[in-house]
């Protein structure tokens, strides 16, 4: 007869096992993360699995809740005292008896704990850096002379593994009274990022402590986001947002470098500022999740060079002209006290690593999240911000460069740009016979041709336009003819518009005929095209880089890319032609990356191993940039074809 097979989803995992075999020891064996917070004990009820019944014929399996032993005494209590949610058992009580289909429940929602759906829930497998490990230490005894803190390291080493474990310093102290505190039963937070380093005690607590968070952040130069996610479950449980104080030293990445150029006190000003923000944000996380700092027991970061140089305290000047040497590219981490970020005090910071001077850890982040390295489709990846990060690759090869785009598709360098926020436009649509434009505005629920518009927007007033509208109106002007393909607005056009303008030599297009007016200027057009010009140049280089003429698929990370309208995005020539169903915004992907990392120290390694292999392209020192770049100031493009605009 054979032994059952087992088989773990999500992962596929699969195995052979003895009848009798404990179903978390089978997963052990097979590397399925299963948490455990009791160590087996069946008190903490994080090692919920369920079965899925049916006949598997693929697998050649037929699955049966009848293939698990009964509950055990154990199990019955857990389920008498605290509740097992119907159809699920605890692994580390269930046996295996027979062929089974196990799933791991990624939701495990213990101690009515408030779960709120972040925007971006995916589900990672999960094997975080920071274990919660419940043991009872042997009591003290005249006879053996071991100290409190040595014979929980030996309780940690028998029952969970953990060998030859460094305690933190600020542990020591307090080792006696919280072992007496919790009856000589206590849970340790025990950090092990890298398997080749020695598991470290971070935190210590009496009795079964069923809880653990974390936060990931990424730092971008206009806003900065952070995500509470429990450690246990994978679970994110709140989430935040604000913009960077650092803007009122500098709107750009550049400016803010002159400014620490300038300014004897200017980095330490910055440092200060991002701190004291991130700090707000923490508290605000705390606050919502319901838990306090204290609780948070790893962190995970991720910004471009510039902000993470600032974020740690590195003077960013380097990064101000060539050769832009960063100070460290590699992973770092950090204890989060010493960074100003107090949490726990054994908490650490894991930065991801930066791919070069230009293309930081949220490019790095942003790869992990959409693993063009993981696929066969040629992948582009761009993230616009004032600076646009370029990865483009797939399995075989992956290269990443950065452009100087500029501020203008932030709405910066735009006579009527502004950052979005209510009163900015956000859509346009030009009527190709009349001209006449209609739009919507953030805040304003009407657009602006609709009953009801004026009234709503008197209320919120119409400021200016943000900057995925800029890149709407110039292509809606492109295609009603308003411009030329050389960008140029036709003044013509003015015979059959009153909306179009003369402006001494050149002509604008009146938008909004409000206070203020809102046009869009010959200056502007120029603007984008300046920047699209060097979007698109970048990425034809890494096109060269790999030999490829065209992309199977396309993702827009960032503020930008989740408003942008793909096919408008195609129409200016901001990125090649490619299947628009393949061009997706993929969010804040830099941020889904720094989760990652949070829940898994696999992707840590993943990530630090493909940054290494990536190769950096240099825009500047490349000869071909600048006819590529000339080729793509037209709209969209003065060589290149875009078959699928139809
Ligand atoms: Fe804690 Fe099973 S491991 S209940």
């Amino acid at each position: 007869r054979r032994d059952p097979l087992v088989l773990f989803m999500p992962s596929g995992k699969r195995g052979r096992f003895v009848a009798g075999t404990q179903v978390l020891d089978a997963a052990r064996q097979l590397g399925v993360y299963v948490e455990s917070v009791c160590g087996g004990r069946a008190t903490c009820g994080r090692c919920q699995i369920s079965v899925q019944e049916g006949n598997f014929a693929k697998h050649g399996i037929v699955s049966s809740v009848d293939h698990l032993s009964e509950a055990g005494p154990k199990e019955e209590r857990y389920d008498r005292v605290r509740g097992l949610p119907e159809g699920r058992r605890l692994s580390c009580s269930a046996q295996i008896l027979g062929d089974l289909v196990i799933d791991v429940p990624q939701d495990t929602v213990i101690n009515a704990q408030v779960v709120r759906k972040a925007a971006d829930e995916r589900v990672f497998d999960r094997n975080p850096a920071v274990r919660m490990c419940y043991v009872e230490v042997e009591e003290p005894d005249m006879e053996k002379p071991l100290g409190d803190l040595d014979r929980l390291k030996v309780a940690l080493a028998t029952d969970w593994h953990f060998d030859d474990v460094e305690v933190d310093f600020h542990i020591t102290p307090q080792v006696q009274q919280i072992l007496r505190k919790g009856e000589w039963k206590v849970t340790a937070a025990i950090h092990k990022d890298r398997e080749d380093e020695r598991p470290r005690l971070i935190a210590l607590y009496p009795g079964l402590k069923n809880e653990a968070y974390g936060i990931a952040c990424d730092i971008g130069s206009t806003t900065i986001a952070m995500h509470l996610s429990s450690l246990l479950s994978g679970r994110t449980v709140a989430s935040a947002g604000t913009s960077n104080p650092q803007i009122r030293f500098g709107e750009d990445l550049m400016s803010r470098v002159s400014y620490v150029m300038m300014n004897p006190d200017g980095r330490g000003a910055m440092t200060d500022a991002v701190r004291e923000a991130l700090n707000g944000l923490i508290d605000k996380v705390c606050a919502e999740g319901d838990i306090s700092r204290e609780d948070i027991l790893d962190s995970v970061f991720v910004g471009n060079p510039i902000m993470h140089h600032l974020f740690l305290g590195i003077d960013p000047t380097e990064l101000g002209g060539a050769p832009f040497a960063l100070a460290v590219s590699g992973a770092v981490e950090v204890k989060s006290s010493e960074i100003g970020l107090p949490m726990n005090a054994g908490t650490r910071t894991y930065l991801l690593p930066c791919i070069a001077g230009h293309v930081g850890a949220d490019a790095a982040a942003a790869t992990l999240s959409e693993g063009p390295h993981r696929q066969d489709e040629m992948m582009l990846l761009v993230d616009i911000g004032t600076n646009a990060e370029i990865v483009l690759g797939n399995r075989a090869r992956v290269v990443a460069a950065s452009s100087p785009t500029g501020p203008a598709f932030e709405g910066a360098e735009i006579s009527s740009g502004q950052r979005a926020a209510p009163g900015a436009i956000e859509r346009v649509r030009i009527d190709a016979v009349t001209l006449e434009p209609r739009f919507r505005v953030i805040g304003v629920e009407p657009w602006s041709d609709e009953p009801g518009f004026g009234e709503a927007a008197a209320q919120i007033g119409v400021t200016g336009i943000c900057g995925s509208a800029i890149i709407e109106v110039i292509a809606e002007m492109y295609l009603s003819g308003i411009i030329s393909e050389d960008g140029v607005v036709d003044g013509a056009m003015a015979a059959r518009s009153s909306r179009i303008l003369e402006n001494g030599r050149t002509f604008s297009y009146l938008l909004h005929d409000g206070t203020p007016r809102i046009t869009v200027t010959q200056n502007d057009v120029r603007a984008i095209q300046l920047a699209k010009a060097a979007l698109y140049a970048g990425v034809k280089l890494l096109m060269d880089k790999q030999g490829v003429s065209h992309l199977d698929r396309i993702g827009l990370a960032g503020a930008f890319g989740t408003f942008i309208d793909p096919k408008y995005a195609m129409v200016l020539g901001l990125i090649p032609d490619c299947d628009l169903d393949k061009v997706k915004a993929v969010g804040n992907a830099a941020g889904t990356g720094a989760r990652m990392c949070l829940l898994n120290r696999d992707y840590r390694r993943e990530i630090e191993e493909t940054v290494r292999k990536i190769e950096k392209i240099e825009t500047a020192l490349e000869p071909k940039f600048q006819e590529h770049f000339v080729a793509a100031m037209a709209l969209p493009n003065k060589v290149d074809a875009f078959p699928n605009l139809g």
